[in-house]
């Protein structure tokens, strides 16, 4: 999909639309997958821990961690779009700990910043190669850090045959195809939901493998 026209997407209404559409969508096919999300934000997320949101868009995670009352250091969410980061300042005004950047999530400069949660949700559908993203923004994550992936996947033919042409119609996206996913590297935890159209992925930093606490975290 092509960066111009999600970036277009994103100005239509100055990106009023997507809330509302997220509220339904996420109603319709992820609330348990929302849930999962929400158990890893509580589990990985402290007074110390520095999130970075890729693609974060009206800072629906921001939102997530504020009414989850978990405490952390600092935000960062970063976005090509200046009218969901207008939107998503506008929503998180004064809050010292909290920035926004305008920035293509694909291409982030080499920084000495590191995190340790990185979260991207509904981005990886918009992106023409998901999996060079998911393996490269790793690099970003201090050891032990954790890399949070919600995004829509192929779903089965039942589904796909309406939704596939709908979803690239109208939000530019494209699911992500399992051969894609089998090629992200350092998965701790996998589910998918919605007759395998919506993906929960947690993805622990280079060389930390510790599958059994990932997995016990969506389910108490
Ligand atoms: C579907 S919205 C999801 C927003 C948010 N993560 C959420 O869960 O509500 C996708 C967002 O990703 C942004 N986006 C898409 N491709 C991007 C890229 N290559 N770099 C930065 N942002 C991107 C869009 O501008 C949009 O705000």
């Amino acid at each position: 999909m092509s960066r111009v026209s999600v970036r277009r997407l994103y100005s239509v209404a100055g990106g009023r639309w997507w809330d509302p559409f997220r509220v339904v969508w996420e109603f319709c096919t992820s609330q348990q997958a929302i849930r999962d999300l929400e158990s890893l934000f509580r589990r990985y997320v402290s007074a110390q821990t520095r999130v970075l949101d890729l693609g974060c868009g009206t800072g629906a995670n921001l939102g997530r961690l504020i009414q989850l009352q978990l405490p952390f250091k600092q935000y960062t969410g970063v976005d090509f779009s200046p009218h969901m980061l207008a939107l998503a300042r506008k929503r998180f005004r004064d809050m010292a700990n909290v920035t926004f950047m305008e920035g293509d999530a694909t291409s982030l400069r080499q920084s000495d910043e590191l995190y340790d949660v990185i979260a991207a949700t509904w981005l990886l559908d918009h992106l023409d190669e998901p999996a060079a993203f998911v393996n490269d923004v790793q690099r970003l994550l201090v050891p032990g850090g954790h890399l949070l992936l919600l995004f829509y996947s192929r779903p089965r033919w039942f589904v796909r045959f309406w939704l596939a042409p709908l979803g690239r119609m109208l939000v530019r996206a494209d699911p992500v195809a399992r051969e894609e996913v089998s090629k992200f590297s350092g998965v701790l935890f996998k589910k998918t939901r919605a007759a395998s159209a919506v993906t929960l992925i947690d993805i622990g930093a280079p060389g930390v493998v510790d599958p059994g606490a990932a997995r016990q975290a969506c389910y108490h």
